[in-house]
């Protein structure tokens, strides 16, 4: 039978179905390394309060780190026999320190031990996510810099729209990038302040310390309301929304990445080490990467989705409902650090830019209609005047099968006297990006000084 976890208070075992059903060790066993810490932690302060003696708290500690080197060593693993997580590190410590084990729980809920772990967790996870958001950052601004002379269609409604620098484009991911970081950088404020001695949700009647535990495990704060520290999990879902607005950046350059590869935009090649085949068609070569990358992107939605509806209906403080917390956590965290990690190895060695594909295709279309337009404005023309007029060259050049270019001086003096020969220069796609040098956009000077500046931003943090 399965050792008495409750109180004398049942008089019978749980059913066991009903005690899997019930269970959390097969997923919350990813939490027992910060359950160690805060344990720690928890029997240092029962300590220094005096609430236990120092003989007893040195015992606690050694007996807690032993399982710690036990965990790691592989000779600790706790099997099904165990509720969570939490249970089978007492019942551990028990064996190891004997009866001395059993006051590890003075002043202490699993409701506020849990809560701790939870966030112990996610603060080393957000670091780790942030230092690979860097990473990701890093490996664009280097594809950018190598790219500040090559140019790419840009498209509004997937329409042909205006040519862009491809650097540019790159750090327009850059950007979301870097408020992906921030944002997380946010978060971690607010994950990282101390439920622990909060108790099961009222506080306890011993003299306890949580500032003290707090300082021991490195926590900003302590929550200042112990039922709302208990029980509230808005940490965890800001984290959700953060990493589903990562994904959400990730699956747009994945989108836009699939479809460079295709045989009909042909804007790039995919390498062998980051592409595969076919079963069956023996010429594919398919983009599975940024794939699965906007695939698994709706799995993060569905983890935030969860929270919130999880959390909606609770009424304070703890419920079981919450256990259901880790697992949509947990797989959203490794969603997040795969996909990170996949594309940056796709953006770095993945890639190759076609230029030559990426030169004919600027060149062989209206993009620089705008800049038509923009000319004859800027010799006096009202814009919207000169919009018109250049929508009917466009037109007719549509039926001549002509493109802008093409025309003839005389024909561009025949549909406006202020057109000089200045107006090939005026509309050749390497102008006709360099000339939208307002601050942020494309124009060739302004992607340098951006390219400076995302350096920096990199190199001050
Ligand atoms: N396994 C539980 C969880 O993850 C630990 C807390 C249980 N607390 C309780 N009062 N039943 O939420």
């Amino acid at each position: 039978a399965a050792p008495q976890t409750w109180s004398q208070r049942f008089e019978t075992a749980l059913h066991p179905a009903i005690a899997r059903f019930n269970a959390s060790i097969s997923f919350d066993i990813e939490l027992i390394e910060y359950d160690l810490s805060g344990s720690v932690a928890h029997a240092k302060m029962l300590g220094h309060t005096g609430i236990i003696s120092a003989e007893e708290t040195e015992q606690l500690v050694s007996g807690l780190e032993r399982i710690r080197s036990e965990y790691r060593q592989g000779l600790f693993k706790p099997g099904t026999d165990a509720e969570d997580i939490h249970f089978a590190v007492e019942r551990r410590l028990t064996q190891i320190a004997g009866d001395v084990g059993k006051k590890l729980h003075t002043a202490r809920s699993r409701n506020d031990q849990v809560g701790t772990d939870t966030r112990l967790y996610l603060r080393e996870q957000i670091q780790q996510i942030r230092e690979q958001l860097r990473q990701y950052q890093h490996t664009l601004l280097t594809l950018a810099q190598a790219n500040q002379d090559t140019l790419i269609p840009g498209y509004t409604h997937l329409q042909r729209a205006q040519p862009l620098c491809l650097a540019h484009h790159l750090l327009a991911y850059f950007e979301m990038a870097q408020r992906d970081w921030e944002r997380l950088g946010e978060v971690y404020q607010r994950v990282n302040i101390s439920p622990l001695g909060c108790g099961a949700l009222a506080g306890t009647p011993f003299p306890i310390d949580r500032h003290y535990t707090a300082e021991l495990l490195g926590f900003d704060e302590v929550y200042r309301n112990s039922l709302d520290g208990v029980s509230d999990r808005d940490f965890a879902i800001e984290f959700l929304c953060s990493a589903s607005l990562i994904l959400v950046h990730l699956s747009r350059l994945s989108e836009e990445i699939i479809l460079w590869a295709s045989e009909e935009f042909g804007f790039i090649t995919l390498k062998d080490s980051c592409s595969t085949g076919s079963s069956i068609m023996p010429q594919k070569k398919n983009p599975d990467v940024p794939e699965l990358v906007r695939g698994k992107t709706g799995r993060v939605f569905g983890h935030l989705q969860a929270m919130l509806v999880l959390m909606k209906g609770l009424p304070l403080a703890y419920n079981k409902d919450l256990q259901e917390d880790k697992e949509a956590l947990f797989d959203a965290v490794k969603t997040v650090k795969g996909c990170l990690e996949a594309m940056t190895i796709l953006l770095a060695e993945g890639i190759e830019f076609r230029k030559p594909r990426l030169e004919a295709a600027v060149a062989s279309d209206f993009s620089n209609a705008t800049d038509v337009a923009d000319y004859l404005a800027t010799k006096g023309v009202p814009f919207r005047e000169a919009y018109n007029l250049v929508g009917k060259v466009v037109k007719t050049c549509l039926s001549a099968d002509k493109l802008l270019k093409d025309l003839s001086l005389e024909e561009w003096k025949a549909i406006h006297p202020a057109f000089e020969s200045d107006i090939y220069q005026a509309i050749a796609p390497r102008q006709v990006v360099a000339a939208r040098n307002s601050y942020g956009g494309t124009g060739f000077e302004q992607v340098k000084r951006a390219i400076a500046q995302a350096q920096e931003r990199l190199n001050s943090s």
